[in-house]
């Protein structure tokens, strides 16, 4: 090397070596329970107390949660998803495209799930594992990802986005690939990690279903690859995590201001840096990557096909409150549950304030026009029935029918009706379809409702 090059390179260096001391010099997280940085937010939000959420579990308890109908609407006009911020009545697709879907989207970044950052930093995937394996006796690929996301900004947090994919080893080019979200799953299968030690203990939440044929067997049996990924590894599922995951790696370690994401929409965002490393994935469609998830993904996986258009389908499984379940709805979990301190990380801090001294009926747009926000592109919303009351499954039906007139817009087709129907009566001819299956709180029981209805697009 030449001194000429020499001075360059060393200088570099020292620029780099600055940086690095910069950065370092940075305070490490901000650290808070769950409930302190529940009250740091209200602070913020100028709020003293917020009304308490209903009590799933104590029939005797005066909070008890409702499930009588005809105290289930106290706010029955919901926000009119093709009604302009001009008042003008959207009735083209280019309004909706050009207009009315950026107003929802707003709406939603500000007093919902809260907005993600401009510039995030890159995400690098790598295949850390590679396994030969075989599903209902297909023998199958799977690949171990990992996704580091650069944190020069602020090296204290490091974030490592995990998630594994499957597809068949015979397949002859892509295949359709059903991404689920779930909780920790592959520290099993990384050395030197124990499963015992993953958050939710051995099994990870993901688990809790009936045990029956496997999802992953039925979505290979059809040829097709399966995807998992590993939320937590994203952003931790509490409050107190905040300041770490993505979310704290953005903000430098501070807590967050009352329009910043939370982990829903953190989640979501994860997801779609998988989907980033599937276009590059010669195994994988990416044109045809479908999202499901149950319970708090159910929810993750609603914002995540909301949010980013190149999500082919999604089933949506017992979501409830915070998902697909109406936000004006009094049946089951409630607004206040949500907006306490346990859960009011999924959303935006902004939510807090439709606990108390808003109401529900205050918010500027519901959950029918987060399922509009998917349109043209097909959606399941699933619900069980008994053990599966908090979810609440009318909830969950009339945010699906009202957001019908947006498919219909865009030349898709809606259930056709209104009227909520039986039970395992599927209304699954349209784009937009829901079932609710006798199970309790699992996406078992629907997966081959789901799987039929994907198989009309990807066939
Ligand atoms: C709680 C919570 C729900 C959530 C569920 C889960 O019941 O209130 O909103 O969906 O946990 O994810 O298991």
């Amino acid at each position: 090397m030449n001194r000429h090059r020499l001075l360059i390179s060393s200088s570099i260096l020292g620029i780099l070596s600055l940086s690095a001391w910069a950065q370092s010099e940075l305070p490490a997280p901000v650290e808070m329970t769950s409930k302190e940085d529940h009250k740091h937010m209200m602070d913020q939000l100028g709020i003293r107390s917020i009304r308490r959420g209903a009590d799933g579990r104590d029939k005797e308890s005066p909070r008890y949660a409702n499930y009588d109908e005809a105290k289930a609407n106290p706010y029955p006009n919901l926000p009119e998803v093709l009604l302009a911020q001009d008042r003008k009545k959207v009735t083209t697709p280019e309004m909706w495209w050009d207009q009315r879907r950026g107003e929802i989207v707003e709406l939603f970044d500000r007093e919902v799930y809260g907005r993600v950052p401009d510039n995030m930093p890159k995400v690098t995937w790598k295949v850390v594992n590679t396994l030969e394996e075989k599903r209902s006796e297909i023998p199958i690929i799977t690949k171990d990802l990992v996704g580091a996301v650069d944190n020069v900004s602020y090296p204290h947090v490091t974030v490592e986005i995990q998630a594994s994919v499957s597809t068949p080893a015979a397949a002859e080019g892509s295949v359709p690939v059903v991404v689920q979200f779930s909780g920790s799953f592959f520290y099993g299968r990384r050395p030197g990690v124990d499963p015992a030690q993953r958050p939710g203990g051995g099994r990870g939440f993901g688990g809790r279903g009936p045990r029956g044929p496997s999802w992953k067997d039925m979505v290979t049996e059809k040829g097709w690859g399966f995807a998992k990924i590993d939320t937590y590894s994203i952003q931790s599922d509490k409050g107190d995590g905040l300041t770490k995951g993505i979310i704290g790696l953005v903000n430098k370690g501070q807590p967050r201001k009352p329009d910043d994401w939370g982990a829903l929409r953190a989640w979501a965002w994860g997801t779609s840096r998988l989907l980033d490393y599937f276009e590059a994935d010669d195994a994988v469609d990416a044109k045809r990557v479908g999202l499901e998830g149950h319970s708090r993904w159910g929810k993750a996986t609603l914002v995540a096909m909301a949010y980013d258009p190149r999500f082919a389908i999604a089933y949506v499984s017992s979501s409830g409150a915070g998902g697909a379940k109406l936000h004006r709805r009094n049946c089951g979990e409630i607004v206040e549950n949500v907006a306490g301190s346990g859960e009011y990380h999924w959303m935006a801090g902004n939510y807090i304030k439709y606990a108390g001294p808003l109401n529900w009926g205050d918010l500027p747009v519901d959950s029918h026009e987060l399922i509009a926000l998917c349109a043209p592109r097909p959606v399941f919303i699933s619900s069980g029935d008994k053990g599966d009351g908090w979810v609440d499954a009318r909830g969950m039906f009339m945010a699906t029918a009202h957001a019908q007139p947006v498919y219909e817009l865009l030349g898709k087709k809606g259930m056709g009706t209104y009227e909520f129907p039986e039970l395992e009566t599927g209304l699954m001819d349209g784009d937009i379809a829901f079932r609710q299956h006798a199970g309790g709180h699992t996406d078992g029981p629907n997966w081959p409702t789901f799987l039929t209805f994907a198989e009309r697009y990807w066939k």
